[in-house]
């Protein structure tokens, strides 16, 4: 009885340093290569979250440690691990959301396509397990290079025939929590005031950050239209260069993985108000799959922003018709390299 009142109050302790009402506790999510470094950290902020019972994490090794570790916070969700092939069904089963954050990261003087040959072939296999053991999940892919991998997942969910295009994302709200945070110290604006839309895709000139739709309204000249711009795509490798060699960004990427879980949790908890930026199937463009603003609801994508794209500058319309024709290679890419296997 003793430690039952301990745990208790520490429980309510948690919840009241999380400083909200606290919602029930009921989603189920999976860190699929948890034990890297987006997701060890991925997999702390989820842990915080008030709206998660379960936390799966899952990884070829290594992630036995993490989930020991992570289980001693006194937040309310149970955390299990899960190594290797023949534990991923059992780690997938009943839950709500995925997250994909395995696979290799960049070294100085790589692009992201130069990743697609390892991990192409490790989505493919991750996003088959989750066709088979919860189809119904939520899709989030942060493994690289994302404008290929995630029409490397529609495609597997649909030779496995249940692929829903509203339930499938590529993560890219790092690019809009990198604009986020350019435009409000070189504008001298509250960060948390500051929203810039950020649409196309993620890597190098398909990143293209609308900043003309900032939030606040705000006016920049045409030199900081193109600095910003500049940093914005190269702020990946901009991390890649400074870590020299020790891999890609992890920290703030964990962190712009755990905002789209939550936003995804509370979408799926009945919140009417959500809005993020994905990589999504999209007929905003003539392009299969696209990054914009989308509507988040229980059913997934609820809605695109068509207005998103209506009414752009001229530097941000030519810089749209100058990613495309890169954009649709990487998503063809994707395509094909599950078509063409046996
Ligand atoms: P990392 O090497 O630190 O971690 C990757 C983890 O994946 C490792 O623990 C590894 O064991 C695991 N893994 C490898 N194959 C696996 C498999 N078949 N099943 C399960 N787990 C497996 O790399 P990281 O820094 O965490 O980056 C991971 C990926 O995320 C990279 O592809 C990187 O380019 C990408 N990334 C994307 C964004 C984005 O904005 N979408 C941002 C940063 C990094
Ligand atoms: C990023 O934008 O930080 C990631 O896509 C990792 C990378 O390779 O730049």
């Amino acid at each position: 009885a003793l430690q039952q009142s301990f745990t208790q109050r520490a429980q309510k302790e948690s919840h009241r340093s999380l400083n909200c009402v606290q919602p029930q506790a009921s989603y189920k999510v999976a860190v699929l290569g948890a034990g890297g470094g987006i997701g060890q950290p991925l997999a702390l902020l989820i842990k915080m979250s008030p709206l998660v019972s379960d936390l799966h994490l899952y990884d070829i090794a290594n992630v036995k440690g993490v989930a020991a570790d992570l289980s001693h916070c006194n937040t309310p969700s149970q955390v299990l691990d899960f190594t290797g092939a023949s534990e991923l069904a059992n780690c997938l089963k009943d839950v709500n959301v995925v997250v994909i954050p395995a696979g290799v990261p960049r070294k100085p003087g790589m692009t992201r396509d130069d990743l697609f040959n390892i991990n192409a072939n490790i989505v493919k296999t991750l996003v088959e397990a989750v066709a088979d053991n919860c189809p119904d999940a939520f899709i989030h892919i942060i493994s690289n290079p994302v404008n290929s991998t995630v029409p490397i997942a529609a495609e597997v969910l649909k030779q496995k025939g249940v692929y829903d295009p509203k339930k499938l994302f590529g993560v890219t709200t790092l690019d809009v929590v990198r604009a986020n945070t350019f435009v409000a110290q070189k504008k001298d604006l509250r960060l948390i005031d500051v929203d810039v839309p950020v649409v196309g895709g993620h890597a190098g000139i398909t990143i293209l950050p609308l900043l003309s739709k900032t939030k606040p309204s705000t006016s920049f000249t045409d030199e900081e239209v193109q600095e910003l711009t500049v940093r914005i795509q190269n702020a990946g490798t901009e991390v890649v260069e400074a870590k020299a060699g020790a891999g890609s960004a992890t920290l703030s990427m964990a962190y712009a993985a755990a905002r789209f879980v939550e936003s995804s949790l509370r979408a799926l908890d009945g919140d009417s108000d959500v809005y993020e930026c994905a990589f999504v199937q999209s007929d905003l463009t003539e392009l299969p799959f696209f990054a914009s603003r989308i509507k988040l609801g229980r059913n997934g994508v609820e809605a695109l922003i068509p207005s998103d794209l209506q009414g752009l500058t001229e530097y941000e319309q030519q810089a749209l018709e100058a990613l495309k024709p890169e954009l649709k290679s990487s998503i063809e890419k994707g395509i094909g390299f599950v078509q063409k296997q046996p």
